[in-house]
C-alpha cells in the first residue's frame, strides 16, 4: 500500500494502471468498520482501490465539528492496509489558496432531512465529490447507505451531469445492538451510548408496525414517542421516497419508502435509516 499526499503522485501511480478496474471509496478518515466494509465491498468490484481520506472544510458549518473532527491517520493507515486497499490519498487541500471560485450546487434535495439543518453542507459534498472523481478517475465509488440522502444526491449528480463512474451504495453496518456505525460515535458518554441504542429501536419498531398502521402519521407518532421516552431530542423523524426524498403517504408507501431519522444525543448528533419494508434480514435487538 502507498500513501500520497499530492495529485501529482497519485495520478502518476494511477497512470500505470490501463485495463484495471479503479474504485475510490472517499473517506474523511477515522475509519471503522462501517468504512472497512465498503473497503472490502471495493475489492470485490474492482482491481485497484483508492481511499481518500480529506476532512473536508467545504461541507461544515460555521459552528459544525471542523476543529475539532477526529484524525487518527496512523490508525487509519493501519485499518487501510489491514483492509488489503492499495493506495490512500490524503492531500493537505484540495482547494486554491484563495478560495474556491467555481463549485456545485444541488437544488431541492439538498434542502430536506439534513440539509434543512445544515445549509450548505451538500453543495460541499458533490464539490469535493466531483473533484475526487476528477482527479483519480475511478471507474467505480462506494458510499455507505448510513449517509443515505448524501447517496442519493451524488446518484442524481451523476446522472445529471453525466460523468462516467458508476456510484454504489453499501449496506449500514451496525453495532450488535443496532447503532450504526459512526466517526462521531466515539463523542458519546457510555451513558449516551445505552441511549443512542434506541434511535435504531425507534427505526426497527415503525418497521415492525409499518403494515398495522394505515396513516403514516400514526407510525411517526409511535417513533417519536419511543425517541422522547428515551430522553432523545429528535431533530427530524420522516417517511420519504428514497429517490425524490419526498415524504410519503401510506398508500405511496412502496419498496422505495424509507424512515430517516436525526437526532441530538448530548452535543452529538447522529443520522440513521431503515427501509419501511423489512424485505432484509436486520440485526434484532
Ligand atoms: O461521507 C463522507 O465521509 C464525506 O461526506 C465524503 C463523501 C468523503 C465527502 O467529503
Amino acid at each position: 500500500m502507498k500513501v500520497c499526499t499530492t495529485i501529482a503522485e497519485i495520478q502518476h501511480e494511477l497512470a500505470s494502471f490501463d485495463k484495471e478496474r479503479i474504485a475510490l471509496v472517499p473517506t474523511m478518515g477515522c475509519l471503522h468498520e462501517g468504512h472497512v466494509s465498503l473497503i472490502e465491498k471495493a475489492k470485490r468490484l474492482a482491481d485497484v482501490v483508492v481511499v481518500s481520506i480529506y476532512v473536508n472544510p467545504l461541507q461544515f458549518g460555521a459552528h459544525e465539528d471542523l476543529d475539532t473532527y477526529p484524525r487518527p491517520f496512523a490508525g487509519d493507515v493501519q485499518a487501510c492496509q489491514d483492509a488489503g486497499v492499495d493506495f490512500i490519498f490524503h492531500p493537505e487541500n484540495l482547494y486554491p489558496e484563495h478560495g474556491i471560485q467555481v463549485s456545485l450546487q444541488v437544488n431541492d434535495l439538498s434542502q430536506k432531512l439534513c440539509g434543512a439543518s445544515r445549509k450548505g453542507h451538500f453543495d460541499g459534498v458533490v464539490t469535493v465529490v466531483n473533484i475526487l472523481f476528477n482527479i483519480i478517475r475511478p471507474h467505480l465509488a462506494i458510499f455507505g447507505e448510513k449517509d443515505f440522502q448524501q447517496l442519493s444526491i451524488i446518484q442524481r449528480m451523476v446522472a445529471d451531469l453525466h460523468m462516467q463512474v458508476e456510484v454504489v451504495g453499501a449496506d449500514i453496518v451496525r453495532d450488535d445492538d443496532g447503532l450504526a456505525k459512526s466517526s462521531r460515535n466515539r463523542y458519546l458518554s457510555d451513558d449516551e451510548r445505552q441511549q443512542a441504542k434506541e434511535i435504531y429501536a425507534a427505526l426497527r419498531l415503525m418497521q415492525s408496525q409499518a403494515d398495522k398502521h394505515s396513516n403514516i402519521n400514526d407510525l411517526l407518532t409511535l417513533g417519536r414517542e419511543h425517541l422522547k421516552q428515551h430522553n432523545i431530542a429528535v431533530e427530524y423523524l420522516e417517511i420519504c421516497d428514497e429517490i425524490s426524498l419526498e415524504p410519503v403517504t401510506h398508500s405511496q408507501a412502496g419498496t422505495t419508502a424509507r424512515i430517516f431519522v436525526a437526532a441530538e444525543i448530548g452535543t452529538t448528533r447522529l443520522i440513521d435509516n431503515l427501509p419501511l419494508t423489512n424485505n432484509e434480514e436486520q440485526p434484532c435487538v
